[in-house]
């Protein structure tokens, strides 16, 4: 493009009066379009700062003459969006347990609702999918197999008063005597009882000490785990 080179009288522009090796630095005007564009924003600035909350002070920041605020703005949203889900909240604590399934609003509101719940209050211990975790003791909330019981009445029951704890007379509580610790049964027993067990679920067992121990079940854990050893599902004997 250039194919002369543009010639400049050094002397035409004033120079800051740095010189290195000849070549001199010249003190040439900002462009017009950018120093009103500066005054623009110095401009901007301060009704800026006058309209809006902008300076920090100790306890807050000067508010602006407007009134505008985000918190207030969020609070007004959530507001707004309760106002909104106040009816379907309203249906659906009146609602029968039982019944909000019928409702298809109510059960995709609840179930929603729910999964919210469910990963704030629940999913530390349950796991974000429910599926329990590793460790033993947090039990897989997707099977079909309940140790409280699995209706929607044992469900809202467990959640409503929890499990042992002693805190609520209502909660889910059970006990397996200590047979060994309070001298129940005797050492052989236990281990003939437990190798019954292992045969039950159908594990790697000693047959003969399973045979024997067939007779120590039927005689002291039955009554609790039933004589198939599949559990009583309303008292947390386990299968
Ligand atoms: C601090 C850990 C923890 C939190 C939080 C927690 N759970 Fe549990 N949950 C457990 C444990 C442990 C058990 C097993 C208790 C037992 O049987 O002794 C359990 C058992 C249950 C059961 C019974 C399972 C069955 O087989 O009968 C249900 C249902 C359940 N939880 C739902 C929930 C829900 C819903 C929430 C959230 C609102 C929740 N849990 C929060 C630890 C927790
Ligand atoms: C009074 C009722 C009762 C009796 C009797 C009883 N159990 Fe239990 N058993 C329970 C309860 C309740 C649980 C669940 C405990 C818990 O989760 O805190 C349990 C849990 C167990 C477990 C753990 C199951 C699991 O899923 O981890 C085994 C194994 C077991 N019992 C074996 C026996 C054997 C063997 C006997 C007889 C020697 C026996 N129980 C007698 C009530 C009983």
């Amino acid at each position: 493009m250039c194919a002369k080179p543009i010639k400049k009288e050094p002397k035409q522009v004033e120079t800051t009066g740095h010189n290195w090796d000849g070549i001199e630095e010249l003190n040439n005007p900002m462009p017009r379009w950018w120093v009103w564009t500066f005054y623009a924003t110095i401009v901007w600035g301060i009704g800026y700062s006058v309209a809006y909350p902008a300076w920090p002070l100790i306890t807050g920041a000067t508010p602006g003459l407007i009134g505008s605020s985000t918190r207030a703005d969020v609070a007004a949203e959530i507001a707004r969006v309760d106002a909104g889900n106040a009816e379907i909240k309203a249906k659906l604590v009146a609602a029968d347990l039982n019944g909000i399934g019928a409702d298809p609003d109510l059960a995709a509101y609840a179930e929603r609702a729910g999964a919210a719940v469910f990963r704030t209050n629940c999913s530390t211990c349950h796991g974000s999918g429910a599926a329990g975790f590793e460790g033993k003791g947090y039990p897989n909330l997707l099977d079909d197999d309940w140790l409280w019981g699995g209706t929607m009445e044992d469900i809202h029951l467990t959640i409503t008063h929890g499990i042992r704890n002693t805190t609520d007379p209502d909660a889910r509580y059970s006990e397996m005597p200590k047979f060994g610790v309070d001298e129940l049964l005797e050492e052989a027993q236990i281990g003939q009882v437990t190798e019954y067990v292992l045969a039950m679920s159908g594990q790697d067992h000693d047959a003969a000490l399973a045979a024997e121990g067939a007779v120590v079940f039927v005689d002291n854990c039955s009554g609790c785990h039933m004589e198939d050893g599949a559990g009583d599902p309303t008292q947390g004997a386990r299968r």
